[in-house]
């Protein structure tokens, strides 16, 4: 029922009254504002909490001690410290400037040649390309962001089930399109191996049938702690006998065991389910951070489906950036169509991996012989750029506070910002934050 009961008002338009009417509840508001003896609307905004991983970064900046170190977000470091622009993009980017012709806009799906190498390297040609629809993306988290729109839009009865614990972002992310969400046990309570029977219990016991559940393909972000490949092949059965959706964030791809044994957790999920949304990114194992190129990819059961998808998908990206720049995008699909610089690139990737590997293995055995007697083996088996820790939140603090050593409040570190000559620094800081 429509509630008619409006009240009058004065409102003061610099010197003249006039004289106006509203809804009850507004004229509280207004009188709360006005009772803050501030005429400005932006005066009364509360400071928002910093961002749980950026944020730590913006006060690693301020800090002025010159041993600091950061290893709170995701980027890859070099030996010499630096996040380097890998040569395959050099030299695409060399290509770019020399070939491009036009900074018109482009489809709201993107770069069509790019889409369909998005599809290739996820799928390597297992799926039939009718039931697939791409779209370039802003990132990794501009796919799940478009996703979220997409469920909340066109889904809008089922929940998302997110590991616990999951990237910090996840949760803002489907929460701010207002998609309900549920956690399943992801972390086992020694907090250094994969609960499966809590995963499998939460799904087939608490989740609905037809609702949607979050998986990271690989290298999940925070705890580096994946499912086996026996246990990708239970999980896909259990999505599939309850028809739930997997949402699946891949922004790892190659930074684990290689590129396609990465996706082989993607490709054991949609032999037993013919739906999937995979938001993948290309900031990491590119190197394309600040470029923001990713994709989001939907598979149906069959073409018409997926052409429905896609009209759908569209109408949130445009309501949201309208279309996705182009240079990102442009770089990886220039490397992706040539041979040479293909090789390059999964060279250039072997490398950081490996380098990753190297630095895990020299920080579990640099712990031995620091003098806290704890013993960090349990990091070994882990994937990609993150560890989790087990160090609490009181012992990141004090690695902040009394050594400039900045990890994420959950005790994940970024592995991949380690450096083989600061390794001793690092560990004596974490043995005595153990000790103290
Ligand atoms: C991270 O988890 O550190 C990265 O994915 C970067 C980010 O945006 O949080």
């Amino acid at each position: 029922m429509v509630d008619h009961a409006f009240v009058d008002y004065d409102l003061q338009i610099g010197a003249a009254t006039v004289r106006r009417s509203c809804h009850p509840s507004l004229l509280i508001v207004m009188t709360a504002s006005a009772s803050s003896k501030t005429p400005y609307r932006f005066n009364l905004l509360a400071t928002a909490p910093p961002d749980s991983i950026l944020g730590l970064t913006e006060t690693f900046l301020a800090d002025t001690n010159p041993n600091k170190m950061n290893l709170s977000v995701g980027v890859y470091k070099d030996a010499t410290g630096q996040t380097p622009i890998l040569r395959c993009v050099k030299e695409a980017e060399r290509r770019l400037v020399e070939g491009e012709v036009t900074k018109g806009y482009l489809p709201i799906s993107g770069v069509p040649e790019y889409c369909g190498q998005v599809g290739e390297l996820i799928f390597g040609g297992n799926i039939d390309p009718s039931r697939i629809a791409t779209l370039q993306t802003p990132g990794g988290t501009g796919g799940l962001r478009i996703a979220a729109g997409f469920i909340a839009g066109q889904l809008s009865s089922i929940r998302l089930w997110t590991p616990n614990p999951t990237w910090a972002n996840h949760l803002p992310v489907f929460a701010s399109e207002g998609v309900p969400m549920e956690s399943y046990r992801y972390l086992a309570a020694d907090r250094t191996s994969f609960d499966f029977e809590g995963m499998a219990d939460d799904l087939q016991n608490n989740a609905k049938p037809g609702d949607a559940v979050l998986l990271h393909a690989c290298c999940h972000n925070p705890t580096g702690v994946d499912p086996t490949p026996e246990q990708w092949a239970d999980i896909a059965q259990i999505l599939a006998a309850k028809r739930l959706l997997p949402v699946i964030d891949f922004a790892y791809q190659g930074f684990g065991k290689g590129l396609q044994e990465d996706a082989s957790s993607i490709h054991a999920i949609l032999k037993a389910n013919a739906e999937a949304i995979i938001c993948n990114s290309f900031s990491k194992n590119f190197g394309l951070y600040s470029e923001r190129v990713g994709g989001l990819t939907l598979v149906a059961a069959d073409a018409s489906a997926a052409t429905a998808a896609m009209s759908q998908l569209k109408k949130v990206v445009r309501c949201n950036y309208s279309n996705p720049p182009r240079h990102g995008a442009a770089i990886v699909s220039t490397i992706l169509g040539d041979e040479t610089l293909t090789e390059m690139w999964h060279d250039e990737l072997a490398e950081m991996r490996t380098r990753i590997h190297q630095l895990r293995a020299q920080f579990v055995e640099t712990m031995k012989t620091s003098g806290s007697g704890h013993d960090f083996s349990f990091l070994l088996p882990q994937n990609g750029m993150f560890s989790y820790s087990g160090l609490n939140q009181m012992q990141v603090d004090q690695l902040k506070n009394q050594h400039s050593i900045y990890i994420v409040g959950s005790g994940r570190i970024n592995v991949a910002g380690m450096n083989e000559d600061r390794m001793g620094q690092l560990c004596s800081a974490v043995a005595d934050v153990i000790e103290n």
